[in-house]
């Protein structure tokens, strides 16, 4: 029988990596937060100062470099960088790495090995329509744009960072503009995702909402 894959899509701060961590750890499952990924990446060749263009050294680089996950934390040739990867300076760098095919190729085998060892809840923005398009259930999940910079705002001064709800909004604005109109795997509602506006919703609400739902369709 094929491994259960519940596969959570949707914008920037709609509360997809809290929310299908929590549905992982009720229904008995892996998560894969597949933003973690594109992050450490973009981290590491940032700080190895390569620009987000296309050429036959990046390619080359990414052929050598391992990615691994590992117990909620992200290591890259085996050094961990998960504490490095949810600055605002990622956030702004992390789409334009996201975007390049060459990215996307080295980090799809990663992705889709994850759902061989067992059942998986995973999200980013590509789950349902590109890494895992048979998935037992699709959720796109979403809230409006100025409860998705709440969220992110919030979060973002509980981790001691000094930035402003305007910058955020525009950040995750501009972000969401990028990933959704970039010519590989951009961020869109699979044709048979479930929609969820969890904008009055609590993450409660949405975590009792989704097993609901993991559970009625599987
Ligand atoms: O989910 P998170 O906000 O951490 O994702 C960071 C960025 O990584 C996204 O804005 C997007 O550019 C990229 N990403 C992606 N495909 C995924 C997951 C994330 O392109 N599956």
């Amino acid at each position: 029988m094929k491994n259960l894959v519940v596969a959570i899509d949707g914008p920037a701060g709609a509360g997809k990596s809290s929310v299908a961590k929590k549905v992982a750890e009720l229904l008995g499952l892996d998560y894969l937060d597949t933003g973690a990924i594109y992050r450490a990446l973009a981290f590491y060749l940032n700080a190895m100062g390569f620009e987000p263009v296309e050429s036959p050294y990046l390619t080359e680089i990414l052929s050598k470099i391992k990615v691994s996950l590992s117990d909620g934390c992200v290591y890259i040739n085996g050094a961990d960088v998960t504490e490095h990867i949810r600055s605002p300076r990622v956030d702004s760098i992390v789409s334009s790495y996201a975007a390049l095919p060459t990215v996307r190729r080295c980090l799809l085998s990663i992705q889709r090995e994850q759902a061989e060892e067992g059942g998986l809840v995973a999200d980013g923005r590509d789950m349902g329509t590109v890494v895992f398009p048979d998935a037992t259930i699709k959720i796109y999940l979403t809230a409006s744009d100025s409860v998705r910079a709440k969220r992110r705002h919030l979060q973002l001064l509980e981790r001691g960072e000094k930035v402003s709800f305007d910058e955020v909004l525009r950040q995750i604005q501009n972000r969401d503009q990028f990933d959704s109109n970039r010519e590989i795997a951009p961020l869109c509602q699979a044709s048979d995702a479930i929609f969820v506006d969890t904008s009055s919703m609590t993450e409660d609400e949405v975590v009792d909402y989704l097993v609901r739902l993991v559970k009625e369709n599987s």
